[in-house]
């Protein structure tokens, strides 16, 4: 797949001296769902702030669909959408004139019936006339996206989309991600709700302290740093795990009731078979199994505890 955003050597200091970015490289592919996991202050919203041109850049180069976002600034953020992680917006304007406000500052020609559909599609066609500062924190959330979808942007920037908003609101915007997704619309997200990129991401990036650590297909990093563990119940307790099974990884827990095998998930098939035919030959006998596996944020944040 070709990519959408190429970002080369990034690095970022803030006017303050603080590093932010450090040789950043990355590639967003056209039409994927990317998720960027970070620990507060890794550099997530810098990130996306220079690449939808809000912040300068330091050093390095970024091009939005071929278009370098500084030499080309217009165009190749004519094909962003930013959601933000703050709420700001003007808290006089009506929601109807905040948001066709918003298409027309990219130059686009006025389109009552896209504002309506994207009011309609995140049920805020009711509060259409309303004032923005009457409007709750989800509504506003909302709103910040209807803005971002305004001119029809062909890459959504999500900056914490769903940071307070309450299950329902979630669950909705999952669902329009999704559908921006099939309409062809790239997405990148940033969120700390880790079961939202395991949920939602096609791939996962992880940014710590300004640099990426990690950019691997969500499967795969199931997969790779995903360990799994089959948990055996006994039928009798044991004292010790017997020496004829030390070649398995393991552990007694629960007085001796319960036998924990940790395996990687990759290649495990036949090392269960193995064990649980060694377990009968060495006259073990179990009532129950059942095999749990580590999530991403298990592996999150061994990732983000390994680099500090
Ligand atoms: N305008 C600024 N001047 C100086 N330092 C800044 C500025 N903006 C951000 N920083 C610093 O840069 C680092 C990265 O901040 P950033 O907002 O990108 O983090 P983040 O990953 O988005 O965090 P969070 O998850 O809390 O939103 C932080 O240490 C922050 O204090
Ligand atoms: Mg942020």
């Amino acid at each position: 797949m070709q990519a959408v955003i190429s970002v080369r050597n990034l690095s970022k200091t803030y006017a303050s001296g603080f590093r932010a970015l450090k040789d950043i490289d990355l590639e967003i592919r056209r039409g994927e769902i990317f998720a960027l996991l970070g620990p507060n202050g890794a550099g997530k919203t810098t990130l996306i702030s220079i690449i939808c041109g809000i912040v300068n850049p330091g050093t390095g180069t970024i091009s939005v669909d071929g278009r370098d976002i500084v030499a080309d600034y217009r165009a190749a953020r004519s094909l962003i959408g930013l959601v933000p992680q703050e709420l700001t917006t003007d808290a006089f304007e009506s929601v109807w004139n905040t948001v066709s406000f918003s298409r027309g500052l990219f130059g686009k020609p006025a389109d009552p019936a896209h504002i309506e559909k994207v009011l309609k599609e995140l049920s805020l066609w009711d509060k259409k006339d309303s004032r923005v500062m009457t409007l709750s924190g989800g509504m506003k959330r909302r709103l910040l996206i209807a803005k971002a979808l305004s001119h029809e942007p062909r890459i959504l920037f999500l900056d914490e989309p769903t940071a307070g908003v309450d299950v329902e609101l979630r669950r909705d915007m999952w669902k329009l991600v999704r559908s921006l997704q099939a309409a062809g619309v790239t997405i990148i997200l940033t969120t700390h709700y880790i079961d939202e990129a395991e949920e939602m991401a096609d791939r996962i990036g992880v940014i710590n302290k300004g640099e990426i650590v990690l950019v691997e297909d969500k499967a795969l990093l199931m997969r790779k740093l995903g360990k799994k563990q089959l948990t055996l119940q006994l039928q009798n307790t044991l004292e010790r795990v017997p020496p004829r099974l030390s070649a398995y990884n393991l552990e007694l827990a629960n007085h001796g009731s319960e036998l924990i095998y940790t395996y990687d998930a990759l290649g495990e098939r036949t090392s269960i078979a193995a064990l649980l035919k060694d377990l009968t030959e060495a006259g073990i006998r179990f009532k129950d199994l059942h095999t749990t596996q580590s999530s991403l944020e298990d592996i999150f944040v061994t990732l983000v505890r390994d680099k500090k």
